[in-house]
């Protein structure tokens, strides 16, 4: 398959629109990171996700819709939902709610699970796109399975050229990290740290947010400990590279790359997948330099975390 290339024109994302109707993937921005979008009602375009992804099928995914009113439609809302889709949405955040009784999401995009995550995103062309396709579309984000997540369409291109049935492509995504997840099937609970900072969701709720145990570990699934990873090797807490590394700087600092020279975490969370995608190139081991816990930090660690964890081949 050719992938087209698309770009957020009025007749172009109408045509991505159709794309998604017809039960192909499209590829599209959101202001966390790319999403691969597929018709969440429709199963065989769900499964095209996995497969183009090579995704393991346990791993449930987000149904991203226009509006606050679509996403009830799917799930059975709760005071705390209308509380933080009312403070963030649309946003970087995403909620995990209980499937309604005629929900019509495809069983694979839930991987068999009770509950929904839903999110509506505020980047333009995805709100234009969802409105346009008048579906939930399930989007998991653009990269194959295990990989960094895409911040721009060259990223994605790198990962599912030929793979998909086009790229919508609307520059770099502002936010750079992935959606914050709450889990509000039970307590509110932070199922995944990301582009919103935790902090805020806790002081719209009034209260601090379940942290997820360890020991749930299918609460947000796609938390397997090795992920977001580089091909290359990956230093955590590094003042100054060793031997053959690059360093990826955060603050005033010599580096090979400076995630942000201000010291902003908002400017290194957006810049974050972009440094991993292009010091990877270089193919040498990546050190990286200390990132305060405090804020976006704290997102920012855990996908550095995750991209020095120990992996398979
Ligand atoms: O910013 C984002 O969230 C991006 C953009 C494209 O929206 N999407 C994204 O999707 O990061 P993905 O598939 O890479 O990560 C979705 C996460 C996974 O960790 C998955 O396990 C979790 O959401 N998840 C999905 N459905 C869930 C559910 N019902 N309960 C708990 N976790 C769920
Ligand atoms: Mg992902």
């Amino acid at each position: 398959m050719s992938t087209l290339n698309l770009t957020a024109t009025p007749a172009e994302i109408g045509q991505a629109a159709d794309l998604l109707r017809q039960g192909q993937l499209v590829a599209f921005p959101t202001e966390t990171v790319y999403g691969l979008g597929g018709d969440a009602t429709n199963g065989a375009a769900v499964a095209a996700i996995y497969a183009a992804k090579g995704r393991p099928s346990f791993n449930p995914l987000i149904a991203h819709v226009a509006s606050v009113e679509a996403a009830r439609r799917h799930v059975r809302w709760s005071d705390a939902a209308e509380t933080l889709a009312r403070a963030f949405w649309p946003g970087p955040l995403t909620l995990v709610l209980p499937l309604a009784p005629d929900h019509g999401i495809a069983s694979l995009v839930t991987a068999g699970l009770e509950t929904l995550a839903l999110r509506v995103p505020g980047h333009p062309a995805a709100q234009a796109l969802l409105a346009a396709v008048d579906r939930p579309v399930a989007a998991p984000s653009a990269n194959r399975s295990g990989r960094i997540s895409p911040t721009t369409a060259d990223h994605v291109r790198a990962g599912l050229d030929g793979r998909i049935a086009a790229i919508l492509d609307d520059g770099a995504c502002p936010v750079g990290l992935e959606s914050t997840i709450v889990g509000l099937a039970g307590a509110p609970a932070l199922l995944r740290p990301g582009g919103l900072d935790a902090d805020e969701i806790e002081a719209a709720l009034g209260h601090p947010l379940r942290q997820r145990a360890s020991t749930e570990a299918l609460s947000a699934p796609g938390q397997l400990q090795s992920h977001y990873a580089p091909s290359a090797a990956v230093r955590l807490n590094a003042d100054s590279p060793r031997d053959g590394e690059v360093l990826l700087g955060f603050g005033d600092m010599p580096c090979t790359r400076n995630l942000s020279a201000q010291g902003d975490l908002s400017e290194a969370a957006a810049s974050l997948f972009a440094a991993l995608h292009d010091l990877d190139a270089l193919g040498r081991p990546i050190a990286v330099a200390p990132i305060p816990e405090r804020g976006l930090g704290v997102a920012i660690n855990d996908r550095l975390r995750r991209a020095a964890a120990p992996r398979d081949a």
